[in-house]
């Protein structure tokens, strides 16, 4: 029996029927569609809808589905129930008969769909962020691990200057919190209890909306129910968040893989990470981060789907608000397993120093320090820009590095070079000339690294303390 059937004399087109139904993609949203039921009946019990013990009975069957729902495989096989709604409605009817039918008193599957979707993104940030906490956390383990090491620094993916890997790391880290910034941002707009709206123009049994909300731990009820109804912006919020993250995910694989190319060989690929040819025996793929590239693009797919399917609704409900559910679900599952994935990848990725300290050693990254050591002379630095410019020339036809040139040859381009040039030159005095907070001068890493860890500390301990 449906929801709706009363009006109707003829049946639905079968092809249609089937087409038509939410159950197979909205049965995860049964745990939410539970608790708002409880808190619905709640204010069914206030109001003297339902006596107590109606509302004790309900509470208890309600429970039960849940519990059964967990326990007996094939629960979920209702070839009838049209969405989650439906499927809690006939279950509750087949545990309690007619008190169950008193449940949908005063409310609509319009404000229900809205209030269990606003459930699924709080919670679906909560996991989120407790997995990009973890992948955090990786990436300042492994900044911690790396004191000393050096790699080159590019721009335009030419070499530029060398930089503590430590700080190349924490570049990643400042994305990705951001990210999580982001998600904290779209749980608080989203946590508002749409319940109580009805099915357009506010509940018709006088609810207390307060208690409801409360019991389901938002905020605050909505202030509109037309908007509440056909509001959708919690789910195209929350897949902007998880493209953007997608894109930093992408970017970091990006690098990876580049890295762990024969070329470059800076990392070496954690083999539970990897993949072989079935053609070529020597190979050792860089799957997942591949795959980490590639996902990103389904995510960044769904928000244009998302924006799509919203753009031209009048107020306030319409059925293709329906298809805003897949788009979300799929965004929230896929990002879950991108920050997995690059999680464990971190953990286990190895760094060969010897090949990222060699290539520090060339390709003129001390150029600028030689150009600032002339300007902290009085050179103005577009001159000394210039005088390191040619020496650079030199060296190219010479097939040498700056601090190979003698400091007669060096004069020869300025006579403000001295002796004392060369030890401005070394790796070390390079990275220690860029002293400025966000810089990579050694010291200036570490308290950088300290202050990571101090936020990421807070956005761990934020954990749990939001309904
Ligand atoms: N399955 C529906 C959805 O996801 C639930 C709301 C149905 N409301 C309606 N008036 N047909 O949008």
């Amino acid at each position: 029996m449906k929801m709706w059937s009363g009006r109707f004399r003829q049946p639905l087109d079968p092809h249609f029927e089937e087409w038509q139904r939410s159950f197979p993609f909205d049965q995860k949203l049964l745990r939410y569609e539970l608790a708002a039921s409880r808190a619905h009946a709640q204010a069914l019990k206030a109001a003297g809808i339902v006596t107590p013990a109606e509302f004790g009975l309900i509470a208890t069957a309600l429970e039960e589905i849940g519990k059964t729902s967990e326990q007996q495989a094939g629960y979920f096989d209702d070839p009838e129930a049209e969405d989650v709604h439906h499927f809690v409605e006939k279950k509750l009817v087949a545990l309690i008969g007619e008190t169950g039918k008193k449940l949908h008193s005063g409310r609509s599957r319009n404000e229900q769909i809205a209030t269990d979707l606003r459930l699924f993104v709080r919670v679906s940030v909560d996991n989120l962020r407790t997995l990009l906490g973890d992948l955090l956390e990786a990436l300042l383990d492994r900044a911690g691990e790396v004191k000393t090491l050096v790699m080159p620094a590019y721009t335009h993916l030419q070499r530029a200057e060398p930089v503590l890997t430590a700080h190349w790391l924490l570049a990643y880290f400042e994305m990705l919190f951001r990210d999580g910034e982001r998600l904290l941002e779209c749980r608080e707009r989203a946590n508002e209890c749409p319940l109580g709206s009805g099915a357009v123009t506010g509940a018709t049994l006088p609810l207390d909306r307060e208690l409801v909300s409360r019991a389901l731990g938002f905020a605050r009820p909505t202030a509109n129910s037309m908007d509440a109804t056909s509001d959708r912006d919690f789910a195209v919020e929350l897949v902007n968040s998880l493209s953007l993250l997608g894109i930093h995910l992408s970017r970091w694989a990006e690098e990876f893989i580049l890295f762990a190319t024969q070329e470059y060989a800076f990392i070496t690929l954690p083999e539970p990470y990897s993949t072989g040819s079935s053609a070529m025996p020597q190979k050792q793929n860089p799957d997942a981060l591949e795959l980490i590239r590639g996902k990103s693009a389904r995510i960044i797919g769904n928000q244009m789907a998302l924006l799509t399917a919203i753009k031209g609704l009048p107020l306030a409900y319409n059925k293709d608000l329906q298809e805003t559910q897949e788009p979300l679900f799929e965004s929230v599952a896929t990002a879950g397993h991108c920050l997995k994935v690059a999680a464990g990848f971190m953990r286990q990725v190895k760094f060969n120093q010897d090949r990222m300290k060699a290539a520090c050693e060339t390709g003129f990254m001390n150029a600028m320090a030689a150009a600032t050591y002339l300007a902290r002379r009085g050179v103005p630095f577009r001159q000394a820009h210039e005088i390191v410019a040619k020496a650079v020339q030199k060296c190219v036809v010479q097939d040498c590095e700056l601090e190979q040139l003698t400091l007669e040859e060096l004069r020869e381009f300025s006579p403000a070079f001295d002796a004392d040039v060369y030890e401005h030159l070394t790796v070390e005095n390079v990275l220690a000339c860029h002293d400025v907070p966000g810089g990579t001068a050694a010291h200036r890493v570490q308290q950088a690294l300290k202050a990571a860890r101090e936020k990421l500390a807070t956005m761990q301990e934020a954990h749990g303390t939001h309904a």
